[in-house]
């Protein structure tokens, strides 16, 4: 399996262009299966997870073809009904094709994602909605099986906000009959991408982007053409690279609107950011300030986020509370980090971190994505030269990060 290799200590200076979002990018990819005739998706992140959903919107019979950052999916030919464990497993995101596989075909037998490294992650949300819009639905042999003739509009408050739960059920609803209202429901910026292109398909959804929204179902949708929002969660990456190296950045193809929370407290850290348009620059210069997080959903401090950020507390003046709200067991990269020198205790859902003066360089490794992008950076200003294996983890949701960090001038190199 590859490895990164990353000295220390260099100074980040340049521009870097951010990718489309991976996480609009994998519902919008799998919103084609309501649809006739070829859709058309441009700025798509070339990165595992979009592999892993081509293969699954194949395998349930769409045609895909891919070709640098385009992704033309026709999915007007015959669709199985079944996603195979093997699909699922692999990204816990195949779990989308449910809501649109009952809708369009009826029926739907998907398996169950199974907990990770970051938790449990249950999908009892997904399937209660469902069954408020009159599927049947039973889990046998680790399979969820979801049956509805027509789904039929209803109202569904979700306990807990959900992205994928919220992504899933606007999906189905858009071809129930009659209306819907989730109440509840997730506000990121994936969502209003996947509304507007949901939209765009034709269908009739109002409120995307607040916590109520409401769907009047239409029974059939087009294919579109559709481009894929910038990763806010990859320019949060480099934004806070940017303040870890003390460097000097510019940001091009960014939302700064999706970033709201960070560049607050990137702020607070003593970091200058300029916004102009859809760019971002950022410099840092001095010391780094200690700040407090919480994960909330959008528009609070994303979880997607959090293990990046204990990195800049790492080696901050003085010391912060990051609390995890969203995901019980997401403090996978502190032991890491701690191997490095960070001063890091862990109590129930929050970390207290002592910033240290330097990080020293390590082995390390990771089993989420997020947390393995942490070490990268903790690699950036570690003493000597870090070594991050199973970068697999890392190529699931980063598009050729150690390039992008090489051209800003990070000592970074991928080993085969
Ligand atoms: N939850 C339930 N029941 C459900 C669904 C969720 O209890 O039926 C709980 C989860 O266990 C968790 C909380 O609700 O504690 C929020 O989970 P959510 O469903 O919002 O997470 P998700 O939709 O599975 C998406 C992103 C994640 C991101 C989270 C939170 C995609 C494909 N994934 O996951 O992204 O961390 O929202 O913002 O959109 C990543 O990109 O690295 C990543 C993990």
């Amino acid at each position: 399996m590859d490895k990164i290799i990353v000295e220390g200590g260099r100074t980040l200076k340049g521009e870097v262009r951010i990718s489309g979002a991976k996480n609009a990018a994998l519902p919008i990819l799998i919103a084609s299966l309501l649809t006739d005739g070829i859709n058309t998706f441009s700025n798509v992140p070339q990165l595992q997870d979009i592999h892993s959903t081509a293969l699954l919107l194949e395998n349930l019979g769409a045609r895909v073809e891919t070709r640098a950052g385009t992704v033309r999916i026709d999915a007007g030919g015959p669709i199985q009904y079944e996603a195979e464990y093997d699909l699922v497993r692999k990204m816990r995101a195949s779990v989308l094709v449910l809501g649109p596989l009952v809708a369009r075909l009826g029926k739907a037998r998907v398996s169950l994602p199974g907990g990770c490294a970051i938790g449990a992650r249950p999908i009892n949300l997904h399937l209660k909605g469902l069954a408020a819009l009159g599927a049947s639905i039973e889990l046998t042999h680790g399979y969820v099986e979801a049956s509805a003739p027509r789904l039929k509009g209803a109202d569904i408050y979700f306990d807990v906000v959900t992205v994928t739960g919220t992504e899933n059920l606007m999906m189905a609803a858009s071809l129930a009959q009659g209306t819907t209202v989730l109440r509840n429901a997730a506000c990121e910026p994936e969502i209003v991408a996947l509304a507007d292109t949901l939209i765009k398909m034709g269908a009739d959804i109002q409120g995307a982007g607040t916590s109520v929204v409401t769907i009047n179902g239409v029974s059939s949708l087009k294919a579109v053409e559709a481009t894929i929002i910038p990763d806010r969660i990859e320019a949060g990456t480099f934004l806070m690279a940017a303040v870890l190296t003390k460097g000097n950045i510019t940001l091009f193809n960014t939302e700064p609107d999706h970033l709201g929370a960070l560049i607050d407290k990137l702020r607070l850290t003593g970091a200058e950011i300029d916004i102009d348009g859809n760019n971002i620059h950022i410099k840092n210069s001095g010391p780094i300030n200690s700040v407090d997080i919480k994960t909330q959903p959008y528009p609070g401090f994303p979880t997607d986020m959090q293990a990046q950020f204990m990195v800049l507390m790492s080696i901050a003046n003085g010391t912060s509370m990051i609390s995890e709200t969203i995901f019980e067991n997401r403090f996978i990269h502190v032991s890491e980090l701690r191997r490095m020198g960070a001063d890091i205790q862990v109590s129930g859902n929050s970390a207290i971190v002592k910033g240290v003066p330097h990080l020293s360089a390590a082995q390390v490794m990771a089993t989420d994505l997020r947390a393995s992008a942490s070490l990268i950076l903790a690699g950036l200003v570690a003493e000597g030269t870090t070594q991050v294996n199973r970068v697999y983890h890392l190529d699931r949701g980063y598009e050729s990060l150690e390039k992008k960090f090489a051209a800003l001038g990070a000592a970074i190199q991928r080993v085969k």
